[in-house]
């Protein structure tokens, strides 16, 4: 009898690379290096481009592969040049939205505030949002991290209804752990992760807490995965660098 294993969640962060040509060949290796039969979810937030090509291409190969979006305006429609909204996304086959990265909050100034804003509208719209926190090297250095968590936490998620809130994904991803190789240890961020459970759990309940998976992320690999994966309180990852080519992904995804 097979353990009974935890269902993870292993979303891939492309970021800004990859055509749609390129991001077609990447779909058919990946579910070709993965099994059929999953026991994971997986998630891949492309670029705004890919997404549909993405989308119809994997309904056809039925990979249950669910395509997302990066970001997203914090308005239904408007004069907005160079912004994307959320009926679009869906409309072009986006089922989830990562917000508030912390590549959105650096360079592009993106607040709690307006992430908040972004997070009620996704679910309003019907998209799953993947909202992304974490301190910076300067926070932490300076006993901050919990105190910025709790912001991130209490203001993005400002007037959030309950009963979304058991469809929402949270990505705890250290500023200072991203794109660089060096990872959190587990055990450091599980000590995050479970903080941000126990917010969840004050603020919406022990149930609701309990449905919703905080992925952790920042210079995850097939090296260093399957120790996270133990953590209690590590619901699966969320992965830029390595999940770029379908071989280091699947590498991570078939740990599980
Ligand atoms: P990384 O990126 O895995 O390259 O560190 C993670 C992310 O930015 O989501």
């Amino acid at each position: 009898m097979a353990e009974n294993k935890k269902r993870h969640l292993f979303a891939a962060n492309w970021k800004m690379y990859k055509t749609i040509k390129q991001a077609v060949t990447y779909l058919h290796e990946l579910t070709a290096l993965i099994a059929q039969k999953q026991a994971n979810d997986i998630y891949i937030a492309a670029p705004f481009t890919a997404i549909n090509t993405l989308a119809l291409e994997e309904q056809k190969l039925k990979s249950s592969i669910k395509i997302g979006a990066q970001n997203m305006s914090d308005l239904l429609e408007g004069a907005l040049t160079g912004e994307i909204s959320a009926s679009m996304l869906i409309e072009a086959g986006a089922q989830f939205v990562i917000l508030g990265h912390s590549e959105r909050r650096r360079i592009f100034h993106e607040d709690n505030a307006f992430i908040n804003k972004k997070v009620n509208l996704a679910f309003q719209a019907g998209l799953q949002p993947l909202l992304c926190i974490g301190e910076t090297a300067e926070e932490r250095k300076t006993g901050m991290t919990e105190s910025v968590l709790e912001t991130q936490l209490a203001e993005g998620l400002s007037g959030i209804k309950k009963e979304f809130g058991k469809n929402l994904i949270i990505a705890y991803e250290p500023v200072w752990a991203i794109g660089n190789g060096h990872a959190a240890t587990p055990s450091d961020a599980e000590k995050s992760q479970l903080f941000i459970r126990k917010w969840l759990e004050k603020n919406w309940g022990s149930e609701t807490a309990a449905n919703i998976r905080i992925l952790y992320g920042g210079s995850i690999n097939s090296g260093n995965a399957k120790e996270f994966l133990k953590e209690k309180n590590i619901d699966g990852l969320l992965v830029g660098g390595a999940s770029l080519t379908p071989k280091s992904f699947s590498d991570i995804i078939n740990l599980n």
